[in-house]
């Protein structure tokens, strides 16, 4: 991968692939994003447009780069046409481990074989989801975080049976994507999730035991940590350690379907 830039295909252009898309673009990379939802991919193309105008506005990029980005990034409704002849393949789909075998048991045979695969999975097991592959060597984590624009964090997830230097060409993919990776052996939560779960559920066990408001345990943390309880249980579940137990006031919510942000309501209440 040295001095070139590798072409990259990002598999699903909700939320992080677009944003992944938007910064291997800025990184100087052809990019082809694809979705199995059409409509997902003229919403996703308006998204980095934003991001495009956002950069030069806030002076991150020169009025003169945009249009040199927007054109390094193509939507393609096709999968196999996507990956067809790419060095990177970023999984960016929902996060659903039969899924993602599926997807990836495709990518695998229409993608060059030596393009590296990686999954932005956030909490499943990165060798199950490559234990279907014919190579599983070839896949590896690359977990960004929202907004992929703004953070800085990439846990790139090592399963034991890589083969050859593909954790090595994830960490210097994330570098050029001016990214900051750590490498993190394949295990719930990874390294970011297992400490911030603790984290927010402690918050909820705060704000139950009424210690504060919201608010203030959110000031008081500093960081916005909002974790959706399925990661919770599934880390519960796996680590069996009560940290992870998810709280009463936590299981309500999400009962009552107040999911946070996307719902509109959840310890706060949103407005559009
Ligand atoms: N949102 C976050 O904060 C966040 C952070 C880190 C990692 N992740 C992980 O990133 C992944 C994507 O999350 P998101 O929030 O961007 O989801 P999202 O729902 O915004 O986007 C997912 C996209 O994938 C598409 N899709 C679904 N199945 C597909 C398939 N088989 N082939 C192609 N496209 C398909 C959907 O149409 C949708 O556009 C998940 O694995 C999630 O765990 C999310």
């Amino acid at each position: 991968m040295n001095g070139f830039s590798p072409r990259v295909a990002v598999i699903g252009a909700g939320t992080m692939g677009h944003g992944i898309a938007y910064v291997a673009a800025v990184a100087g990379c052809e990019v082809r994003i694809t979705d199995a939802r059409r409509a997902a991919l003229p919403q996703a193309l308006d998204k980095i447009e934003a991001l495009l105008l956002g950069g030069v506005k806030r002076g991150k990029l020169a009025a003169d780069e945009h249009a040199a980005v927007r054109k390094r990034i193509s939507a393609e409704p096709q999968l196999r046409e996507a990956v067809a002849d790419v060095d990177i393949v970023v999984e960016a789909i929902v996060e659903d481990l039969a899924l993602k075998q599926r997807l990836f048991a495709e990518v695998e045979r229409a993608a060059p074989p030596g393009a590296l695969l990686a999954s932005n999975t956030s909490s499943l097991s990165i060798g199950q989801i490559a234990a279907g592959l014919t190579e599983p060597g070839r896949l590896v984590g690359m977990h960004f975080f929202n907004p992929v624009v703004v953070m800085k964090l990439v846990e790139v997830v090592t399963h034991g049976r890589e083969s050859g230097p593909a954790a090595e060409r994830a960490v210097e993919f994330a570098r050029r994507l001016g990214k900051e990776p750590i490498v993190v052996r394949d295990s719930p939560g990874f390294a970011s999730s297992r400490l911030g779960v603790v984290l927010g559920l402690e918050a909820m066990r705060m704000l139950e035991q009424d210690v504060a408001s919201a608010e203030d345990i959110d000031k008081a943390m500093e960081l916005g940590y909002n974790h959706p309880m399925a990661i919770a249980d599934y880390l519960h579940a796996t680590l069996g350690k009560p940290q992870y137990e998810p709280p009463k006031i936590l299981r309500e919510k999400v009962k009552k379907g107040e999911l946070g942000k996307k719902s509109g309501k959840g310890f706060y209440t949103w407005s559009d």
